[in-house]
């Protein structure tokens, strides 16, 4: 039995799904079946073609395939690209040789999870509509998936998009409220994982530039979010697809995780996209009992070795 995990990435490639991407393609012990696609940074042709040019840089021939163009159940919610138009730091970087595949996302994810029952991992690094997409075309097949890993969530944390929701989950909160009824194992690393010691400053990122293809890709790729963060007074960049796709490649980075009930609102208002954790063993006062535990979510990682740990695959 090989140790090498078999493994299916999806992806709404901007300049932190890029870095994720490469970052898996360069670690010896996963291999990359296919790298699917849909909106979320960016439109979904787009996604496509920024996946494109991270694997071909990261010398990866991993397929590329095309899924959902909007959310699961077609209302858009408005969120401006702080990776610039292009979600790659509108640099004139996308230029990638291959192209996606014939087959659509769904099918390939359901294809390969029938081929390999119990074996396949899917890293989600976007809104989560193509995998609530196959699970709705054949939920037996996706309960064959051994692990979903989800960037997701504002873990136990403030939000991004909103106060209370993380981007990913409010992009597609009805295909993020799937997902979590599937019963599946599910790993979430939510938005408290990618705070402050997980920054890259910019004086890394100039290092970067005198660096490797790939640090110069990824210092120049997230230049747009490096201007959106010093207009709220931060000089640094974060990376939390990368963050997330660390804790699966590096078994030792994740310190602990915690067993949660998570219930995302898909109601109209305020907390739309919230995913709210109930933890197993707490006692709430007036909840005597939660649902039974659906997902594990990462609560303390090495997160002071991240940036160098990642730069050290990216230098080679
Ligand atoms: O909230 C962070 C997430 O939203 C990341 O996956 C980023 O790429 C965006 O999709
Ligand atoms: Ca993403």
């Amino acid at each position: 039995m090989s140790d090498i995990r078999r493994i299916i990435i999806d992806s709404d490639t901007g300049g932190d799904d890029a870095a994720a991407l490469i970052l898996a393609a360069k670690s010896p012990t996963v291999d990359i079946l296919g790298v699917t696609v849909a909106a979320g940074n960016v439109p979904l042709p787009q996604a496509a073609q920024n996946a494109l040019a991270a694997l071909e840089l990261a010398g990866c021939d991993a397929p590329v395939y095309l899924g959902a163009d909007r959310p699961l159940n077609g209302e858009e919610k408005e969120c401006f690209s702080v990776y610039g138009k292009d979600g790659m730091g509108d640099a004139d970087l996308i230029h990638p040789v291959g192209k996606p595949q014939e087959k659509p996302a769904v099918d390939f994810i359901l294809d390969t999870v029938r081929e390999n029952p119990g074996e396949i991992e899917i890293m989600a690094l976007g809104p989560v509509t193509n995998i609530a997409l196959a699970i709705q075309k054949d939920p037996e097949t996706m309960k064959q998936v051994k692990r979903i890993w989800s960037m997701g969530t504002a873990g136990f944390g403030p939000g991004n998009a909103t106060p209370v929701a993380e981007f990913n989950a409010y992009k597609d909160a009805p295909a993020y409220k799937v997902m979590l009824e599937l019963g599946v194992p599910v790993t979430v690393i939510g938005l408290d994982m990618d705070d402050e010691p997980t920054w890259t400053w910019e004086d890394r990122l100039q290092q970067m530039m005198e660096g490797s293809p790939i640090q110069r890709f990824v210092a120049t790729s997230t230049r747009k979010l490096l201007e959106f963060k010093k207009g709220n007074g931060i000089a640094a960049v974060d990376l939390p697809d990368a963050v997330a796709m660390g804790c699966l490649v590096w078994p030792d980075f994740v310190e602990e995780t915690t067993q949660c009930y998570a219930s995302c609102i898909t109601q109209p208002g305020e907390t739309y996209g919230m995913v709210i954790f109930y933890r197993e063993g707490f006692t709430y006062d007036s909840m005597p009992k939660i649902g039974a535990c659906n997902v594990s979510v990462v609560s303390k990682a090495k997160k002071t070795e991240f940036v160098d740990r990642l730069n050290k695959v990216f230098a080679e």
